[in-house]
């Protein structure tokens, strides 16, 4: 049986919880397989299922909120140790139940974010000065670079006190120099110490080799749903770097950030009937005028994690081609479609290069001196929040899932017309 995957198609935040939400009904095991409490997966559930209000998921995948399903934070995620108990409480006090061992399982391999990462990212936007990222504060990047510089503590490190300790100590000489040398004030070791231990023996039940676990699964004939954070176009090769995430947010990562060999994958990629993006760094179709701000009002865009306002602009098939491409998308999510209702439908085909010339490929450089060219086509006023059947979509918004399918060359499967569990609409595959 073929794994599925899910990923965001840009710059994240193309609603990925939602269909995740809706996947994992069918589904055994949730994987995430990359980034950390930067992303924020939003769920609208009927109160029966959480009470009150939208479910807003940073770090424990969104399968949680099915039964039966096991979550696994894979060793891909880098997983700060406090905010997932915090996470874990939350959702207790949300009336869903979490069992480490049980429904929740977390990568003794994954690597751990620390209070000194926070820090550290926080003044490296600082000395960034205009050329920041923008990033979510939350100590995502330092901690992956510790990773690669192999001087990082992974989240079994919690539960080995002496092993702990070490590391600890070991880290923070390094750290402290770098504050130091900025004029910030040095760690308290001891606190930073009590903190992940006490972390640590809350999350021991859940501790685990999950690359087994989830080899096991699969040839025991399990459903697994890999769900991805952030989106293609932040992932730190082939995104728009240097203004990406530090983890690989396309298809590519979800193999080395679980434990499962290459095997067969269906991957949905997950895109807005328009584009968003949160941060600095180029975006190509962005709107700087009234429509920009009258479409973030009608979508609501504003980020789950930092709640920052995030930047508008039309749809950009050149984009989506290239990751749906680089991440062997087989069919396209097209979410938020009721928001486009009263604006014109308009996307962008190609880019005009800076040297004239035209191109259909996402450049490695330059992105910010492209101009799109656009193709525009009439919008529709109807209301589409109820419709559950495609053809009785407007012909407008017909033609428009028209356009983008032959522009990007992907199908679009499904198409979300609202942020609740039953707002969408399901195509016959052909
Ligand atoms: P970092 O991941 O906090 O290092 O931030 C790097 C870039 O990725 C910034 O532009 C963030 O705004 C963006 N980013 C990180 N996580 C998300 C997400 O879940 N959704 C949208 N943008 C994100």
């Amino acid at each position: 049986m073929p794994t599925t995957c899910v990923v965001g198609i840009l710059w994240g935040d193309e609603g990925k919880g939602k269909v995740i939400d809706y996947l994992a009904a069918d589904t055994d095991f949730v994987v995430r397989f990359g980034g950390g409490h930067n992303a924020g997966h939003t769920l609208v559930l009927p109160p029966s299922v959480a009470g009150e209000g939208k479910l807003v998921l940073h770090l424990v995948p969104s399968g949680i909120v099915h039964p039966h399903t096991v979550n696994v934070i894979g060793n891909g995620v880098v997983v700060d140790p406090i905010h997932l108990c915090e996470e874990v409480s939350m959702l207790e006090q949300r009336g869903l139940p979490v069992e480490l061992g049980r429904n929740l399982l977390v990568s003794e391999r994954a690597h751990v974010i620390l209070e000194a990462h926070r820090r550290q990212d926080q003044w490296a936007e600082k000395v960034r000065g205009s050329g920041r990222i923008g990033t979510t504060g939350r100590g995502i990047g330092p901690a992956y670079s510790d990773r690669c510089a192999r001087v990082g503590i992974r989240v079994g490190d919690l539960c080995r006190p002496d092993a702990l300790r070490a590391a600890l100590t070991a880290l923070a000489e390094q750290k402290d120099a770098l504050f130091g040398s900025a004029g910030l004030e040095p760690l308290d070791r001891e606190q930073m110490f009590e903190q992940l231990r006490a972390a640590g023996e809350q999350l021991r039940p859940g501790i685990v080799d999950t690359g087994r676990a989830l080899r096991d699964a699969r040839l025991a004939g399990k459903r697994v749903l890999l769900e991805g954070a952030q989106g293609c176009l932040l992932d730190v090769e082939h995104g728009t770097y240097p203004f990406v995430t530090s983890s690989h947010a396309s298809t590519g990562g979800a193999f080395s950030g679980t434990g499962m060999p290459p095997h067969e994958m269906h991957t949905i990629g997950i895109v807005k009937a328009y584009a968003t993006r949160v941060g600095e760094g180029p975006f190509p179709t962005e709107l700087h005028d009234e429509t920009g701000d009258a479409l973030r009002k009608a979508g609501n865009e504003y980020g789950s994690t930092t709640g920052r306002p995030r930047r508008c602009g039309w749809f950009d098939a050149v984009a989506v081609r290239y990751s749906g491409a680089l991440s062997g998308v087989d069919e396209l999510v097209l979410t938020c479609f009721d928001v486009m209702r009263g604006f014109p439908l308009r996307l962008a085909t190609a880019y005009r290069t800076a040297d004239g010339g035209t191109t259909t490929d996402l450049p490695a450089f330059d992105l910010d001196g492209v101009e799109p060219v656009f193709e525009e086509l009439p919008g529709f006023d109807e209301d589409i929040c109820d419709v559950r059947d495609y053809e009785a979509l407007p012909q407008n918004a017909r033609d428009y899932v028209a356009a983008i399918e032959r522009h990007t060359g992907l199908r679009v499967g499904t198409i979300s017309v609202g942020p609740g569990r039953d707002q969408v609409i399901r195509r016959a595959h052909p």
